[in-house]
């Protein structure tokens, strides 16, 4: 049995003290957390209290210690009492220095149990706990899945595993699920870094989105016209692809849905009955504040469908109708592969409300064939070849319009994210309220263009940075004089979000391994943010 844990800071600074695992006093049971604990300072002082000494800055610290001061209950025992007396949500996992025992319990962020072996082959079982399938994925992909308010407890000398529910005091049985991945689809497969493997799978991914049952996507739509009042929800590039779907719902299906970003949907619960739909695009199904938007919406009692890509994640389980959006598991901390899995499916849907689900899938597939085209060596050196000439730069500015603003929002966190290049998205009409001020000569600017109404719009905005001394790279079916450097992209109608973001996908991968940066692990960010 052993214990490891790669925490993303909420209290105290990342280091040796603040590190997992924690203990109490006397070094018997230690205790990895994944969450944020909310009366921790409360806690802390009674501890304190009662002698108990305190090594660290963090809110995990005080758990141990809770355990200890239960004992002399046993320690299934004494964990239930301690976790009985934490606010907040949480992961935890408890070991005890006496016995052969390991106990996780969760609490709003996310506990996975993976089997090894099969149930049945007693003798030989081995458990994982993890926050995340991956981590567990190069020795098992048959899970077990905690729901909140549960216990787990695994016997090491037994090869026994039980689950109880916290709050209605009783025992629980589990299902066992094969989630399908396996761990080459989690290796990076000659690549240097899992972003660019990510971002080379979009030949295939896209495709695999549009793969769903005819049947569901004509029921899915109907839920979405019959809805009085609907609301996409997300968090960063998930909440980008939900204000490209607000967009595309609008051009192709007419139909008005609000994006709220998740972390402010609580607050518009004025607006929520019962007839209300929300729709959640997230590609862990484990993000906070995704979760605290649905538990918002369903106090309302609004249906929840949802788009994901790990299938049994919370947001999964807890929506009234799920899509799995099948992008196999993505690693890198930057979504790339997911989010135009995500864009494929949310405009198939756009087009089966509007009636014309075969248009829709006819585009998309086409689409997605001609990623597979762009997706080649040649492509990706000449976007190298960009990186090289602006990777010194200290700011760089992208803009858009119509479906194509969302993706000048998403090409910013893009490159921020993997770069540390100060990387801001507009609007291409909001230029001239403030951000012209910002350019200076040879700023780099993308000009996201499609061919479509607003397309000579965002030209117009392209040569008035351009008269400013900024330099334009323009991402476009068609060259044009404004561009100081173009990146060709498919003419593909309505679905031009999922190409036009592709070579920034690309720019921003280069832009990081020519800084230095591993775009993989980008510092203090976390792949799945499972605190508020
Ligand atoms: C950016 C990125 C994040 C996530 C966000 C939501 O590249 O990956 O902005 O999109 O944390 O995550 P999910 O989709 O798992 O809810």
């Amino acid at each position: 049995m052993g214990v490891g844990h790669s925490r993303w800071a909420t209290h105290g600074i990342p280091s040796e003290e603040n590190s997992h695992p924690h203990f109490d006093c006397k070094g018997n049971f230690l205790v990895v957390h994944n969450g944020i604990i909310e009366n921790y300072q409360e806690l802390k002082n009674e501890l304190k209290q009662k002698g108990h000494g305190f090594k660290s800055d963090t809110d995990t610290e005080i758990i141990p210690h809770l355990i200890e001061n239960f004992a002399e209950l046993g320690f299934e025992e004494a964990v239930k009492k301690a976790v009985g007396k934490l606010k907040g949500r949480y992961a935890i996992v408890a070991l005890n220095r006496n016995s052969d025992k390991m106990i996780g319990v969760r609490r709003g962020s996310p506990l996975i149990v993976g089997v090894k072996n099969g149930v049945k082959d007693s003798d030989k079982r081995e458990f994982f706990l993890a926050s995340d399938i991956p981590a567990f994925l190069d020795h098992t992909n048959n899970v077990m899945y905690l729901d909140d308010e549960e216990m787990v407890v695994i016997d090491k000398n037994e090869r026994s595993i039980k689950f109880h529910n916290l709050e209605r005091r009783e025992d629980v049985e589990k299902r066992l699920i094969n989630i399908g991945w396996d761990a080459g689809q989690a290796e990076k497969n000659g690549f240097e870094h899992f972003m660019l493997k990510e971002i080379m799978e979009q030949k295939d991914t896209i495709m695999r989105a549009l793969n769903q049952d005819v049947k569901s996507i004509g029921s899915m739509a109907e839920k979405i016209n019959n809805a009085f009042g609907t609301f996409f929800t997300g968090c960063g590039t998930a909440g980008n692809v939900c204000l490209a779907g607000e967009y595309i719902f609008s051009k192709v299906a007419g139909k008005h849905i609000n994006f709220i970003v998740s972390s402010e949907f609580p607050n518009y619960h004025h607006f929520l009955t019962d007839k209300t739909l929300l729709i959640a695009i997230s590609q862990s199904g484990e993000t906070a504040d995704v979760l605290e938007a649905i538990e918002a919406a369903k106090k309302k009692r609004v249906k929840i469908m949802s788009l994901v890509n790990v299938m049994g994640s919370s947001l999964d389980r807890k929506s009234d109708y799920s899509f799995l959006i099948k992008a196999g598991p993505e690693k890198a901390v930057a979504s790339t592969k997911a989010a135009t899995s995500q864009l494929a499916l949310i405009t198939l849907l756009a087009y089966a409300c509007a009636g014309k689900l075969n248009e829709g899938r006819r585009l998309l597939i086409e689409t997605a064939s001609k990623v597979n085209d762009m997706l080649n060596p040649r492509y990706e050196k000449h976007i190298r070849r960009l990186a090289e000439k602006i990777y010194k730069k200290d700011s760089m500015y992208i803009i858009g319009r119509s479906l194509n603003y969302p993706m000048a929002l998403e090409s910013a966190i893009k490159i921020q994210e993997v770069s540390y290049i100060h990387a801001q998205g507009f609007a291409g009409g909001e230029l001239k309220h403030g951000p012209l001020a910002l350019i200076d000569k040879g700023t780099p600017c993308i000009a996201l263009v499609a061919e479509d109404e607003v397309k000579d719009d965002v030209i117009s905005n392209a040569m008035e940075i351009k008269s400013r001394g900024g330099c334009i790279i323009g991402v476009a079916p068609e060259n044009n004089e404004v561009f100081d450097y173009w990146i060709k992209v498919p003419d593909v109608g309505d679905a031009s979000p999922i190409v036009n973001i592709i070579p920034v996908q690309i720019l921003a991968y280069h832009l990081a391994v020519l800084r230095g940066c591993n775009p993989d692990y980008p510092k203090n960010l976390a792949k799945s943010v499972t605190v508020k």
